[in-house]
């Protein structure tokens, strides 16, 4: 199987990285690192040559930018050779009133598949970030369907994703994401028994047709982004 480096070093060395056309989850709390691993990928998937579509639900394109320069990662260079481009939703959801607001999330309803259709042609790597921004509402059994069919045209599309998923939009659902992905990751903050202070582990949750560690694995956030130690 191919694989897309995910530009975390730990973590392309354990398990030789993302592997191509299928789509990687990532959940975790807020301040645990999703959207700098998600940028972080984004980056890689440029330098490997991927054309590479960020979709973003919570942040705009200028934050990102903002929080790529402070790892001195040069995003816009990425998006000047259109190698890289963002789209953004986090503006539409911020103008809508509460009231219109079930109007749009019902039209959404369905629709995380929307997101794949209108996606250029020629795109091979997708971030999606963060989905639990297009959930309200929804059953568990109609998340479970949107989502996979989501999946689905991913992988018809032989599109290299990931997904990112607040970890309170995750348990909501019973994590039944996890299921439907071809692997998982989990950020977390949990504390050492040994010196009582709070880290940052992952766990490897799943990565189909590769071996993965059942330990979780420390990493820490620093000038250079996130950092196995
Ligand atoms: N330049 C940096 N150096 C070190 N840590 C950083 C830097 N930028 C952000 N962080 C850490 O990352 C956290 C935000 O991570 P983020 O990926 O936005 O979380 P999430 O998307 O899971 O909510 C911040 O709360 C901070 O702890
Ligand atoms: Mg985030």
């Amino acid at each position: 199987m191919e694989r897309l480096k995910s530009g975390i070093d730990g973590i392309d060395d354990i398990t030789g990285g993302f592997p191509i056309g299928r789509s990687m989850l990532v959940t975790g709390d807020a301040g645990s690192g999703k959207t700098i691993f998600a940028l972080q990928f984004a980056k890689s998937s440029c330098k490997q040559g991927f054309k590479t579509v960020y979709i973003t639900t919570e942040e705009d394109a200028s934050d990102l930018y903002t929080q790529g320069e402070s790892f001195n990662w040069d995003l816009k260079t990425f998006t000047d050779n259109n190698i890289l481009s963002f789209t953004e939703l986090a503006g539409i959801r911020a103008k809508v009133t509460e009231a219109e607001m079930s109007i749009d999330i019902g039209a959404m309803k369905g629709n995380f598949s929307k997101f794949i259709n209108e996606l250029p042609e020629d795109t091979q790597t997708v971030i999606i970030d963060n989905i639990g921004s297009y959930t309200a509402k929804l059953t568990p059994y109609e998340f479970r369907d949107r989502f996979d069919l989501l999946i689905y045209e991913l992988k018809k599309r032989n599109i290299t994703a990931l997904v990112v998923l607040d970890s309170a939009t995750s348990s909501e659902f019973n994590e039944i994401a996890l299921f439907s992905v071809y692997g998982a990751l989990k950020l977390m903050k949990r504390e050492n028994p040994y010196t009582g202070r709070r880290e940052r582990v992952m766990d490897i949750v799943k990565m189909r047709s590769t071996k993965t560690p059942t330990q979780f694995i420390s990493y820490e956030i620093n000038s250079n982004g996130i950092i196995m130690i």
